[in-house]
């Protein structure tokens, strides 16, 4: 390190999406620079729908040395980079750049690991051998089975409104575990986790779901978070659900895997959650 050094510019930064104004990125990953003495900048950038390549491409211009892609761009962004990580190739979709010193992409994807981090670490949610029922089948789904299915539970079930579409991932996740599809009004026993990975929550609605799912063991998990319980978490608290969760952890922790391939260091989680779970409680 040259004794100037400390005039160099900060490291770049950034979250793209579309749209992108409540992206709480920013504000993560500045908690986590200043818990770790790192000095970096982070923004968030809205990005037209089909230009992400071109928005990437001048992020590098100006020297950025990595980024997180956000909806609805992790598609694009799985076609767009040079290498991609074993779990980003399994979840077809990234969510985490790193700009390699030589101009090249890497392709990471850490929404898996963040989730399991959750439910693991801050949850105490061991998934050993355990019954767990996934809702849902795009996008979200795929980026999470892998790392789920890792951590070997007994069985895993895939309950989709398109079942055709439950019933392709259960067979390209096969080879993980013992994984099966579903109709939601076929399901019919109870599991020991339920997680939301629907994009209902976020008009407000619920999957339609039969009754006898749900145990007092249950732990019934939103990949969404909001404010206030989800539909999804009311309807675990009616059904008689243990415990009930929504996303902001796996959020954080999806956070803190991106930070920690750019920079080597790994920042604590649970003061960033609670500091954006009081904002939340606060708006
Ligand atoms: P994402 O990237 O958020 O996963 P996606 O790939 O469009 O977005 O997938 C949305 C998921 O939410 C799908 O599983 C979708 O079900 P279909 O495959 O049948 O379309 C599910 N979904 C969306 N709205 C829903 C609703 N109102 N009730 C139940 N499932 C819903």
């Amino acid at each position: 390190m040259g004794l100037l050094d400390f005039d160099a510019k900060p490291d770049a930064y950034g979250v793209m999406g579309n749209p992108i104004g409540h992206s709480r990125s920013p504000q993560i990953h500045a908690q986590f620079a200043r818990q770790t003495k790192q000095r970096l900048t982070y923004e968030a950038i809205l990005v037209d729908l089909g230009g992400l390549e071109q928005a990437v491409g001048n992020f590098q211009g100006s020297g950025g040395k990595g980024l997180n892609i956000t909806v609805p761009f992790k598609e694009d962004a799985f076609r767009l980079v040079d290498e991609l990580s074993l779990r980003a190739k399994r979840a077809q979709a990234v969510n985490t750049i790193k700009i390699n010193e030589d101009g090249t992409l890497l392709g990471e994807n850490t929404d898996g690991v963040g989730l399991v981090r959750d439910l693991t670490d801050n949850l105490k949610f061991s998934l050993q051998d355990k019954r767990i029922l996934v809702l849902g089948a795009g996008g979200a789904v795929r980026g999470v089975l892998a790392p789920l299915l890792m951590k070997n539970p007994a069985k895993l079930t895939i309950a989709n409104r398109t079942v055709s579409k439950a019933e392709l991932l259960a067979i390209s996740f096969g080879d993980l575990g013992t994984v099966t599809a579903s109709a939601f009004e076929r399901l019919a026993e109870p599991f020991d986790l339920i997680i939301n990975g629907t994009a209902a929550s976020l008009a407000g609605e619920l999957p339609p779901l039969p009754d006898g799912l749900v145990t007092a063991n249950t732990l019934c998990y939103d990949m969404m978070y909001s404010a206030k319980p989800t539909p999804f978490m009311l309807w675990g608290s009616a059904q008689g659900a243990g415990e009930v969760a929504d996303g902001l952890g796996m959020l954080v922790e999806q956070a803190a895997e991106s930070f920690k391939i750019w920079r080597g260091a790994e920042p604590e989680t649970a003061a960033v959650i609670g500091a954006i779970r009081a904002e939340l409680r606060g708006s």
